[in-house]
């Protein structure tokens, strides 16, 4: 059974514990349609039905979110110096406790998921568990099947190897290219680290799935929905936890 105390649940919602605790004694709380005496009750998130004034509150032991994030976004979850992913969502979803799976640069573009499960949210950014990242990479240059063969080796950078990634050139210019990149691990910069060291500085970077989810083509820059219920059973499946 799940429990989780009324005045917390409340609180997911985006009000203090306090002011939840003054909404249960005015009367403006149901459970199971009798009105709510105690804010420190005990519910089970599994079969009790909460209202606040009227309306019902979710009870869902986890939230997960997909957002596709635009350039000038940061990915995190609280920063005094500029917009974050965070504040592209609605005020009463910025207190569930959401949180990245991975970090794109600022001025990477596409996929962000935010989930309040830490330990899904772990498996799928550990090396260990080998979930693709795949990224659209624009760079400078003509991106050859050469480059393709050393990515599929491990790029040796100064600090460490990579792993390796597999690279398909999906335009070639002399100019710039446009290749696809799935990685399996995701160290600072580390796209733009890679094609730096063969020679094709990136110039736009865009994430378009994580772990076999991907960016739904409706959301446009800055847009946001919860994942469907396939994708959420998807990656509970594929890093072996109970959802
Ligand atoms: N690799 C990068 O270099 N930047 C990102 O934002 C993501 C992966």
């Amino acid at each position: 059974m799940r429990k989780m105390r009324l005045d917390r649940l409340l609180a997911r919602g985006g009000v203090s514990r306090r002011e939840a605790a003054a909404l249960v004694k005015a009367g403006r709380v149901t459970v199971n349609g009798v009105s709510a005496a105690d804010p420190a009750m005990a519910l089970d998130l599994d079969s009790d039905r909460v209202t606040l004034n009227g309306e019902a509150v979710r009870t869902d032991k986890h939230f997960h979110v997909m957002l596709n994030k635009p350039a000038g976004v940061l990915t995190a979850t609280e920063d005094g110096r500029g917009q974050t992913v965070l504040d592209l969502l609605p005020r009463t979803w910025q207190s569930l406790g959401l949180g990245p799976v991975g970090r794109l640069d600022k001025d990477t573009t596409g996929l962000v998921i935010l989930t309040t499960d830490g330990q899904l949210a772990h498996r799928l950014i550990a090396p260990k568990w080998e979930q693709g990242k795949r990224y659209l990479a624009r760079v400078e240059g003509r991106a050859t099947d050469e480059d393709a063969r050393r990515m599929a080796q491990g790029i040796p950078l100064k600090d460490f190897t990579c792993k390796p990634a597999k690279m398909t050139v999906l335009e070639a210019g002399d100019a710039e290219s446009l290749c696809e990149i799935i990685v399996t691990e995701g160290k600072y910069h580390q796209v733009k680290r890679m094609f730096g060291a063969l020679g094709h500085p990136v110039t736009a970077l865009h994430r378009a799935s994580i772990a076999g989810v991907e960016l739904d083509p409706s959301l446009p820059p800055g847009g946001w929905r919860e994942l469907t219920a396939e994708e959420r059973t998807h990656l509970y499946t594929i890093t072996e936890l109970e959802e």
